[in-house]
């Protein structure tokens, strides 16, 4: 650790050692922090997609970029999440950090270093940014008053009190401001509080807290505002009205209990969750640079004059990045980022997504309706971004209408159409230009630059029209020619068209990678490139001929309906066959059971059912049962339960619902939806939204809405009175 001390300190060490050494600029960029709290969901991969484009765009232009990002992992949320699944919040947040990690993998959203910032990087330069700013008397200590809730022994944030807004009276009100009257205030003002995790009514209490002169950077902050010529004119007007309105200074500790880092000298005090987030950006380049450079790198991007920081952020963060963390940089000395990207909010056919509003879709979900195809979702979120903080709408009609005309009609079909022409008549084999082609070829460069250009301003929409744009051309060039005709008249001059259409194709695929990364990398793989990661924009226009290409298949498919959100069956059940059963030895309700499922690992599971007052063991021991395989697990009386088994309940008798011509291991799914997309769905199902299914009887089937229960060979049968529920 003193080791690692010392060169971390590096970073500080006198600015622009290597300022005479003529070195290509490096650029940092960075994406939000995600809380460790939830999984990942279709708003934020509006901001992550965002920025894996823009980044995949700079790389193939050259510049020498790192992506970072990390988990946000500190805050009462998580302690809070955490205490209730009586798990400690570090085991919380390393299965978020997973969970994070495949979902980005799986939309190709490809950091150079994904970090957290519960991370020795990350304490090292909180610490170091606290004893800094103390040591310029940045930070001090002031006294302030607090709700505390006595039998919950805590002091309780802004979330955790509610009670009557102090304006208007309007109950149920947070700790911070009303929903009701849009007033804002401080916890201790409400009215009849009541603490929100366990009813109490909470007191007043004291604490000694630590605060940063924000205020005292306004002219600092305003300057470094009016001289950025590259932040976007509608954050500007935000930012400079909150200035002129006046900075107060920021309460930057919290009290125990509190998921996060301590105050040095402190036993119960630690760092508020937005001081330690921001700098896990520098924690996460340190982490890459330890890995993949040396250990002093990290100055390179932080404390030299010959580097660009971009972050990326949503509008619902401006103050902390325009205001707090600028303030932070320039109290310890070091860069400011030279641009920051905001984007606005995510909508779901028009309405803000929620949990109540059953338009929340997570990455998992949004994988499994739309026929996991997550280069759709890029393509359409490139269609309509911009840098600019106005939302973007998820429409699913606009979504269908999107990818089939546009991507399936437009850009594959050009595509497929002169790639497949050439395997099928050239034994898939280039010929050479003419110079009516090359002058052909020529005449798009103009284009080509355009949706760089596009690109460079953060503007993917107009990229997308100039990629749809250049395939237009190309579909037009195919058609006017109409090599089909060609090639019985003209065989040779057939050649030189498709050719020439076969180099359209390479250059649009090169142009179309930081949208559609793998679809892109497979037509120029066909193409004959086979040094992806090499690649970079220097080579378009750069002319193909006389090689041999691969046999093209059709890799996207149109929409055939639109998406709705109500198709989405989200529990994955399985035939499965008791193998074992026993009491359990301490609840009289309850057997354990072992229960074949037939396939995954494990493939023999554990349930624990309430059936001893209905059932003998002997008349249930091998019988085939219907599991609900992908419910989180829980512990009843001591022993785990990794799932469910269906029984119908009419008030009276519980009947176990059981398939008679399936085999364990067959999928059980509603009647018309797609069975693979259901088993594909890795989702892990709370018990109250499995409940939320409202699985009932009707003619002795188990009904999902108007959808009777199947597997392929069987409707399930069920020996139970009308609408008894099934759970
Ligand atoms: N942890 C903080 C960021 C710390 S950065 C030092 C945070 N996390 S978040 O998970 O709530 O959001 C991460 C990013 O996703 C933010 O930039 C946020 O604006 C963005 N989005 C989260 N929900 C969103 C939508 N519904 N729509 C668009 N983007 C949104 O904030
Ligand atoms: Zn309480």
């Amino acid at each position: 650790m003193a080791k690692e001390s010392k060169q971390q300190q590096n970073l500080f060490s006198e600015k622009g050692s290597s300022k005479n050494v003529q070195q290509k600029e490096k650029i940092l960029v960075t994406a939000a922090l995600p809380y460790a709290n939830g999984p990942i969901h279709l708003g934020h991969l509006v901001e992550y997609v965002q920025a894996d484009m823009f980044v995949r765009f700079l790389k193939l232009s050259g510049k020498d970029v790192v992506f970072v990002c990390a988990d946000d992992t500190h805050g009462t949320p998580v302690e809070i999440a955490a205490a209730k699944e009586k798990i400690p919040p570090e085991q919380l947040i390393a299965k978020y950090y997973d969970d994070h990690k495949e979902d980005f993998a799986s939309f190709f959203i490809d950091f150079d270093v994904y970090h957290s910032t519960n991370s020795p990087e990350n304490k090292f330069y909180s610490d170091f940014f606290f004893e800094k700013l103390t040591e310029k008397k940045l930070i001090y200590q002031r006294l302030v008053e607090l709700t505390y809730c006595e039998s919950c022994k805590r002091y309780l944030p802004d979330r955790y009190v509610k009670g009557k807004c102090p304006k208007c009276n309007a109950e149920d009100q947070y700790g911070d401001q009303c929903e009701k009257c849009n007033a804002t205030y401080q916890p201790v003002d409400l009215v009849e509080p009541h603490c929100s995790i366990c009813g109490a009514a909470p007191v007043r209490k004291q604490s000694l807290h630590y605060f940063f002169r924000l205020g005292s950077f306004s002219q600092q902050l305003q300057q470094w505002l009016e001289s950025n010529s590259s932040v976007q004119q509608d954050v500007k007007n935000f930012v400079a009205e909150w200035i002129k309105n006046g900075l107060q200074d920021w309460d930057i500790s919290r009290d125990g209990p509190y998921f996060g880092f301590r105050i040095p000298g402190e036993l119960n005090k630690y760092y508020y969750v937005w001081l330690d987030a921001p700098i896990g950006y520098i924690a996460a380049t340190e982490k890459y640079s330890k890995e993949n450079l040396n250990q002093t790198a990290t100055a390179a991007y932080w404390h030299s004059e010959n580097a660009k920081i971009i972050h990326f952020i949503g509008k619902d963060i401006i103050y902390f990045h325009f205001l707090f963390w600028p303030a932070m940089l320039m109290g310890v000395g070091l860069n400011l980022p030279a641009d920051l990207a905001v984007h606005g909010h995510l909508t779901i056919n028009g309405e803000k997504m929620s949990k109540s509003r059953g338009n929340f879709l997570t990455a998992k979900d949004y994988l499994a309706v739309a026929d996991h195809r997550p280069e759709f979702l890029r393509f359409y979120y490139a269609s309509h971004l911009v840098k600019a903080i106005s939302d973007i709408n998820l429409d699913f009609e606009d979504f269908k209408t999107i990818i089939n005309s546009d991507l399936v009609s437009n850009i594959a079909n050009f595509v497929h159409r002169t790639l497949v022409f050439i395997n099928n008549n050239f034994d898939s084999r280039l010929g050479d230009l003419g110079d009516d082609e090359k002058f052909f070829l020529q005449q798009l460069q103009p284009k080509y630059k355009a949706v760089i250009e596009h690109y460079s301003e953060y503007n993917f929409k107009e990229a997308v029209r100039g990629l749809l744009e250049i395939s237009s051309i190309g579909n037009r060039y195919f058609q006017d020619n109409q090599p089909w005709q060609l090639v019985k008249t003209d065989k040779k001059k057939c050649h030189r068209v498709v050719t020439a259409a076969a180099n359209i194709v390479k250059d649009l695929a090169l142009l179309s990678l930081p949208v559609l990364p793998k679809y892109s990398e497979k037509v120029l793989r066909l193409l004959g490139t086979d040094d992806i990661e090499k690649l970079s924009f220097d080579s378009l226009g750069r002319r193909l001929a006389g090689s041999k290409i691969g046999r093209s298949g059709i890799v996207f498919a149109p929409i055939e309906e639109t998406i709705s959100l109500a198709k989405v069956f989200p529990a994955v059940l399985r035939v499965g066959i008791i193998d074992e059963i026993t009491e359990h030895p301490d609840a009289d309700k309850l057997y354990v059971l072992k229960v074949d499922i037939g396939t995954g690992k494990p493939k023999v599971i554990q349930l624990v059912a309430g059936l001893r007052p209905y059932y003998k063991k002997d008349e249930l021991l091998g019988k085939k049962i219907i599991v609900a395989s992908n419910l989180k697990h829980a512990k009843l009386r001591g022993f785990e339960s990794q799932g469910m088994l269906l029984a119908a309940d009419d008030g009276k008798r519980v009947t176990v619902v059981s398939p008679q011509d399936s085999a364990p291991g067959d999928l059980v799914f509603p009647e018309g939806s797609d069975p693979e997309k259901i088993a594909g769905n890795r989702k892990q199902l709370a018990i109250d939204e499995f409940y939320r299914l409202n699985l009932r009887v009707r003619d002795e089937k188990v009904m999902y809405g108007a959808k009777p229960l199947k597997t392929s060979t069987e409707i399930i049968p069920v020996d139970a009175a009308d609408d008894a529920v099934v759970r």
